[in-house]
């Protein structure tokens, strides 16, 4: 790899040892991928994907310590990924103690070592940095040091920046350092798509079932996908941009990918047309009956699969303001058409803090709070992350959370029907 003076000078010590060894961690990162140099990350901010300070995590804690004694501070101000528990959110007796004295018991002192090394501020917990609300939005063309796999997917393919989908710590050192190996997403090269995909539905999909089927197909590969001018137009409105937010996590997580364009939509998309397409890229045609053979195909984890839903989880990633205005109206009406007034599964929406702020000034916090659902700050999958949890009826309409827990998937018109109905 061929580095500027500058990198060689860090990597020789002239900002010391531990910024040396921050660099040389760089530099094999970037050798392991074949990446030709390094570049600026070129974001105001960062994000990083570990929040949790989870007991047994001790490397973690000794390398921030070693960080920040060292000096070696991120260069830029950085979000982070959703903290795991809330005091809010259903635990019974042995669950909370679990979380706080087991599980989550080094929290307050990863959070104070997070503040050292350059947390915006405390509400800054969440994966939808990106939101308007939290501001942590780059710009097109950008260069970015981010892991979180929905946040790199939405930044490369909705905002236009460039991400490679880096791993937990890699990211940080990336923002401390001030650069990233340059190779794959961050290149013209690995942006282009090497599949095609054709939607031919009769109904707007659901994101996530769409989503999951993308990327169990391509993998890690770029698709460029057609056909969806139809259902999301060509603007990028607040609710096409929450679609492919949750499109894209479905991708990101049944998948790898890290980068769609969806053609006459997203930026380069739009820039550039079809020359986006690879040479000899493959297809993949999606109809109706497509997305119900992949819904169908999902995997029922829990241990009695006639058991009644006991927590419900609607958030991963977390939701906009557009969406939990619209799911406030959804329940609210569902309840008064099945001749409820509260949800009858205990239900947890979950946003940004900034976003929970906000909402909370609105006439919709009352009638949310009303129907009986817990609004919270917190990542679901984090606290679904242990045996406990592995044993509760938990439901979701995010593919993302099906995937790495034992929840079981609803599209989010069933996940209405079930909440607001009488459990059997
Ligand atoms: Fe966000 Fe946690 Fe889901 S980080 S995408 S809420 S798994």
């Amino acid at each position: 790899m061929t580095l500027t003076q500058e990198q060689q000078d860090i990597l020789g010590g002239s900002k010391g040892e531990t910024m040396a060894k921050v660099m040389q961690t760089l530099v094999l990162y970037g050798d392991a991928f074949g990446a030709e140099k390094m570049v600026p990350v070129t974001s105001t901010k960062g994000h990083l994907v570990t929040s949790f300070g989870l007991k047994v995590m001790k490397p973690v804690y000794n390398l921030m310590d070693q960080l920040i004694e060292g000096g070696a501070f991120s260069k830029q101000k950085f979000s982070v990924d959703p903290k795991p528990i809330d005091p809010n959110v259903p635990a019974n007796f042995l669950e909370k103690l679990v979380f706080n004295k087991f599980m989550y018991s080094m929290q307050d002192s990863y959070d104070s070592q997070l503040a050292k090394l350059g947390l915006i501020d405390s509400d800054s917990y969440t994966c939808t940095c990106y939101m308007d609300e939290v501001g942590n939005i780059p710009k097109k063309g950008d260069y970015l040091s981010w892991a979180e796999s929905s946040a790199v997917v939405y930044a490369n393919s909705v905002l236009g920046a460039r991400c490679n989908r880096n791993s937990g710590i890699i990211e940080l050192f990336g923002s401390i350092a001030g650069f990233v190996p340059y190779f794959g997403l961050l290149t013209d090269e690995g942006r282009k798509a090497t599949w095609i995909i054709e939607v031919k539905t009769t109904k707007k999909p659901e994101a996530q079932i769409l989503g999951s089927a993308i990327g169990m197909k391509v993998m890690e590969d770029v698709p460029y996908i057609k056909g969806m001018g139809e259902w999301l137009g060509t603007e990028l409105t607040d609710d096409v941009k929450a679609y492919l937010k949750d499109f894209g996590a479905a991708t990101a997580s049944n998948g790898a990918v890290g980068l769609y364009h969806i053609d006459g939509l997203t930026p380069e998309a739009k820039e550039l047309g079809e020359s986006l397409v690879a040479e000899g890229a493959k297809v993949y045609v999606i109809d109706d009956d497509e997305l119900q053979r992949v819904q169908d195909n999902y995997p029922i984890m829990w241990k009695d699969i006639n058991a009644s839903p006991k927590l419900c989880f609607v958030g991963c990633p977390h939701l906009s303001m557009a969406q939990l205005k619209e799911w406030t109206d959804n329940v609210t009406e569902a309840l008064k058409k099945n001749g409820r007034t509260k949800v009858s599964v205990p239900t947890v929406f979950t946003a940004a803090p900034a976003v929970c702020e906000e909402f909370n000034k609105t006439p919709y916090a009352k009638k949310l709070k009303d129907a009986g659902v817990i609004l919270s700050y917190i990542c679901p999958l984090m606290y679904m992350n242990n045996p406990l949890c592995k044993k509760k009826a938990v439901i979701t309409n995010s593919n993302k959370l099906r995937t790495y827990t034992t929840s079981r998937y609803y599209r989010s018109d069933e996940i209405l029907d079930i909440i607001t109905k009488e459990v059997k």
